[in-house]
């Protein structure tokens, strides 16, 4: 792992937005996608500079199950109003969290999967360690699939609804598997309430209990950090 030490999240997207740079200058076609807090400062660097998606491809991590993509707690919604209503990819696969038949929908997820290998994964990390939205316990070996989410993630996620009653229990994410397949990941930790799961994220034994744990045996991995989230490595 590659560390990229910050003073706050401003200067942490200016150095997300350097690694998308990068990425792009070396002709990678295809970037996954995360939502949450944590993101937000890369795409705005990256919204306001001249990097162009208009011939790439996008896919995101997760999405609730049972939100419109115009509800604006959905990760559709967040993905247009944060980046693609200004920088549009040539096509931007996200999950249907609508989808009928949830089989079909996860088994669509993997097939284009395979077809469009990730070259860069964007990942922020949960207070829990999750990756996606990949709970601990959640096998290593995975690929796109439903989950119920847990208390802690439902809790923390509640801060962008009226309620905690409107969190989705539910949701679907891009498997470990699929995640670990990317060719670079790029993971960006802010604030002291991320500092534990970063710590065990970095030295911590590789488990599925933390589930971010492991990046450890990935070959390529930035992760960038403010000193709050590092502090306690
Ligand atoms: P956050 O969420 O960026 O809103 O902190 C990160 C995550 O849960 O993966």
């Amino acid at each position: 792992m590659k560390f990229i030490f910050v003073d706050n999240p401003n200067e942490g997207g200016i150095k997300g937005a350097q690694v998308f740079k990068n990425a792009l200058a070396n002709n990678a076609k295809t970037f996954g996608l995360a939502t949450g807090s944590t993101p937000i400062s890369t795409y705005n660097e990256i919204t306001k500079s001249n990097l162009d998606f208009s011939n790439k491809i996008s896919f995101n991590l997760d999405e609730y199950i049972g939100l419109k993509p115009t509800n604006p707690q959905s990760y559709h919604f967040y993905m247009n109003k944060y980046f693609f209503s200004v920088k549009p990819f040539a096509q931007s696969y996200l999950l249907n969290g609508l989808a009928t038949s949830e089989e079909a929908e996860l088994a669509r997820y993997d097939r284009l999967l395979e077809k469009y290998p990730i070259d860069l994964q964007l990942l922020g990390i949960g207070k829990n360690g999750h990756i996606g939205f990949n709970e601990p316990g959640t096998p290593f070996d995975l690929t796109s699939h439903k989950v119920k989410l847990t208390e802690s993630t439902i809790k923390t996620n509640s801060r962008f609804f009226n309620n905690i009653n409107e969190v989705p229990k539910y949701a679907f994410s891009m498997g470990i598997r699929s995640i670990m397949s990317s060719k670079q990941i790029l993971l960006e930790a802010y604030g002291e309430k991320k500092a534990d799961a970063v710590a065990k994220m970095i030295n911590g034994p590789v488990t599925e209990q933390l589930p971010a744990s492991i990046l450890q045996t990935h070959q390529n991995v930035i992760v960038i950090v403010d000193e709050a989230a590092a502090s306690k490595i």
